[in-house]
């Protein structure tokens, strides 16, 4: 078999790939090791920047998500017993849309299945030979049978813990990391959302979050520890520990009820750098996590997505490598401030377990700063909608 670009991988960042490419008369087959409700079982954070939604409409996949998506003009902050909010449109004019990575997935999967684009699920150990070269060739193993996919790129959407990054030869990879020592448990629940916007808390007991997919749908969270199990937050746990951090105004809102889903998610930042190694080249989780607390790593795949699309789009049509060339410098400035933001966020909202005063006394002044000053609101609001794209 042969395809002009070879994807690894069908999360939202291959697939997105995939549209962008077919619209720009580019060839790819998509190699997904999961199944496809496999694929859609995995609950992320559901935040659009309008940059990301933008993306989606090229992609020609934005019904739905006009339709059905939550515009929100701003975020709640809540610490020390007061609650602020961060007007996105007073600050800078823009909003986000609450549309969940779910849903962005699956109207992916339709559109590509309806386009007669190639998804080959379920294909197990895949290798990715010749990137050094001209000639790319990846095997995998499908359906019990060896095969051979030729092309001219390998676009390694494989996420955090693909095979894309793992190909590449050590010493050509620079990482770098941040563990942090806590995760998030989450709860979906088909119960109406406390509030119409998102409430991030910083309390004494850990941080919590209250989210949304639509009216009738919400998405909580806990901090939690790093060595808890999902098994020993029962229902019961979970919304006494939420309700023990909430303010008495979102607890008389709180709709709980049985979880539809539960899991838990350890925070980590991470950066591999470069992006491109001859023609592999890495997009999304497969080249950078980011910890949740800004609801970035969507927004930030689909921003690698959008400039890898249109450099394999110049170089296809026209034989102009200058995207691909540029494209991992062009991609790591916004990875960077991407990293830094949910970094930022990550630090101001958290208790740090076995911190010193010190570091308490930063998060108390940081806090002070954001509730006291329009100009560092401003800075939260105008990288939680998105920095503009060169
Ligand atoms: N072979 C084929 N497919 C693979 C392999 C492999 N060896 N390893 C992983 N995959 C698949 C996974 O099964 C998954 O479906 O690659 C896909 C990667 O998807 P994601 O992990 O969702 O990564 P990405 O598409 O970059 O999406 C980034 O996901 O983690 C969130 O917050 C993140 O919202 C961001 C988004
Ligand atoms: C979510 O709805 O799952 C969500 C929203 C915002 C975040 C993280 C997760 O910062």
């Amino acid at each position: 078999m042969r395809t002009q670009v070879a994807i690894i991988g069908a999360g939202p960042s291959g697939l997105l790939l995939g549209q962008l490419l077919a619209r720009a008369g580019v060839d790819t087959v998509i190699l997904e090791r999961h199944t496809p409700d496999y694929v859609l079982g995995r609950i992320r954070a559901g935040v659009l920047e309008q940059g990301t939604v933008e993306t989606i409409e090229e992609a020609n996949v934005a019904g739905r998500l006009h339709r059905e998506g939550l515009v929100h003009h701003g975020i709640e902050i809540a610490a020390r017993g007061e609650r602020h909010r961060i007007d996105f449109n007073a600050l800078v004019g823009k909003s986000v849309v609450v549309y969940g990575q779910t849903e962005v997935t699956r109207d992916l999967m339709d559109a590509r299945r309806a386009a007669g684009a190639k998804t080959v699920y379920e294909a197990e150990d895949v290798s990715l030979h010749g990137f050094d070269g001209n000639a790319p060739v990846v095997r995998y193993r499908h359906g019990g049978l060896d095969h051979e996919l030729a092309c001219d790129y390998i676009a390694g959407c494989d996420g955090y813990h693909g095979v894309s990054r793992q190909s590449v030869p050590a010493g050509a990879l620079t990482t770098h990391e941040r563990v942090y020592p806590f995760g998030w448990v989450g709860v979906l629940v088909d119960q109406p959302p406390v509030s119409d916007e998102l409430i991030y808390v910083n309390h004494e007991r850990g941080f919590a979050l209250c989210s949304m997919r639509s009216h009738t749908r919400s998405r909580y969270y806990v901090q939690c520890s790093l060595d808890d199990r999902v098994e020993s937050w029962t229902d019961d746990r979970f919304w006494a520990e939420l309700r023990s951090r909430l303010d008495d105004r979102a607890n008389a809102k709180l709709v709980t009820g049985p979880s539809i889903e539960k899991s838990i998610a350890p925070l980590r930042s991470f950066v591999a750098e470069p992006l491109r190694f001859g023609r592999l080249l890495l997009a999304g989780d497969a080249a950078h996590i980011v910890p949740p607390t800004g609801a970035k790593g969507l927004n930030l795949a689909a921003s690698d997505v959008r400039y890898l699309s249109r450099a394999l789009a110049d170089w296809f049509r026209r034989g102009d490598p200058k995207g691909l060339d540029t494209y991992s410098a062009r991609c790591l400035k916004r990875i960077w401030l991407a990293e830094r933001f949910s970094w930022w966020m990550t630090m101001l909202l958290h208790r740090f377990p076995g911190t010193d005063s010190f570091g308490t006394r930063i998060q108390e002044a940081d806090l002070t700063l954001l509730f006291g000053s329009r100009a560092s609101q401003q800075s939260l609001a105008e990288n939680y909608v998105g920095l503009p794209f060169d």
